[in-house]
């Protein structure tokens, strides 16, 4: 299949183009201006040139294509630059939307994220608005909406090389977030990493089986893991013990509210909230009713972290 895909030149989108030419698709890729060499197989891919924004790039890359799959996503944003998460996941997915619906191609797969609704974060609720304009489209649709995603970064940012880089490898104790005063659950909320050889796998799959079609997957890993634990082996896999203290979210959110607008700081308010409402999936069958059996997390999948 000739498959579109916007945001194809990050973590998510580089893992799954090698999947889909593994399988004998094309992919068709939206590249800004200055991403070109991110394109790790551009012998294999078709490469547009231009910004989401760029109405006539978007029809270009959707002419003649079997399907699109919307991967772009922000973890912040800069409105000064004009980088929004209405922006970009919203506004961005439903000009994609109209293009498909104009150009005739009606298979689009959406990328979301584990959490997301209306009364949110904007990250949030950003994503579930472009969930609702997908269902509404008349489209033949299928959304994903993974947990924490980990697996080589390929030279890009992911959860576990962020993690390493921000606080493992940093001489300050590594923070446990708790809510409220007392520090007895610091570190304790959960997540559920999946990794990216299972949603690359899912999205692959989505594409040639119809009864995918208005489905919406969670994708979580198998495990349940508290972020305390997930430091743990992080800082394990790297060789290091890493010393933790209890850090009370509501000082470190206060400080993230005065200081996120500048890209050196290393966290927004928002990713507080949202990593303290834990990140695993109300129900874990997914994978199950995909017909795919999802990688534990573990030392020995982090063997990138030391490369
Ligand atoms: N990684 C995770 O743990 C995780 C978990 C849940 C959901 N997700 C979702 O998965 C998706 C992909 O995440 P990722 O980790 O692969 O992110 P990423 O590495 O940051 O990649 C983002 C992609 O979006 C593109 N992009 C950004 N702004 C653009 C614009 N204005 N016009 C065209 N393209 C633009 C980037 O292009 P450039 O290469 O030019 O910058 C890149 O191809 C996102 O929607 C994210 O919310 C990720």
């Amino acid at each position: 299949m000739k498959v579109a895909i916007i945001g194809g030149t990050g973590f998510v989108g580089t893992h799954l183009c090698d999947r889909l030419i593994q399988e004998g698709h094309r992919p068709r890729l939206l590249v800004r201006p200055g991403s070109e060499s991110k394109v790790a197989r551009p012998a294999d891919c078709d490469i547009v040139r231009g910004d989401v924004t760029d109405r006539a790039a978007l029809e270009q890359c959707l002419e003649g294509s079997d399907a699109v799959i919307y991967l772009i996503g922000i973890l912040r944003e800069f409105p000064a630059r004009g980088i929004t998460f209405d922006g970009l996941q919203r506004a961005g997915v439903e000009d994609t939307i109209a293009v498909a619906q104009s150009k005739g191609v009606e298979r689009f797969i959406l990328m979301s994220a584990n959490g997301v609704k209306p009364d949110g974060t904007a990250y949030q609720r950003s994503k579930f608005q472009a969930e609702a304009a997908l269902k509404a489209s008349g489209l033949r649709w299928t959304i994903f909406r993974p947990s924490v995603i980990f697996g080589d970064p390929q030279g890009r940012m992911e959860f576990c090389s962020q993690l390493k880089k921000d606080i493992i490898d940093s001489p300050i104790p590594a923070p446990l977030f708790f809510a409220g005063l007392l520090p007895m659950d610091a570190g304790a909320f959960q997540l559920a990493p999946v990794h990216i050889r299972d949603v690359a796998a899912a999205f692959t799959l989505a594409l040639t089986e119809t009864r995918t079609e208005s489905q919406t997957y969670s994708l979580c890993g198998p495990q349940r893991l508290s972020w305390k634990a997930i430091l743990t082996t992080i800082a394990a896999a790297s060789g290091k013990t890493k010393r933790m203290l209890p850090a009370p979210a509501i000082l470190i959110r206060a400080t993230a509210g005065l200081l996120d607008r500048y890209p050196w700081f290393p966290i927004s308010r928002d990713q507080i909230q949202m990593l303290m409402e834990g990140n695993v999936c109300d129900e874990n069958d997914s994978f199950a009713r995909l017909g795919l059996t999802p990688t534990a997390f573990g030392v020995d999948q982090l063997g990138y972290l030391n490369r």
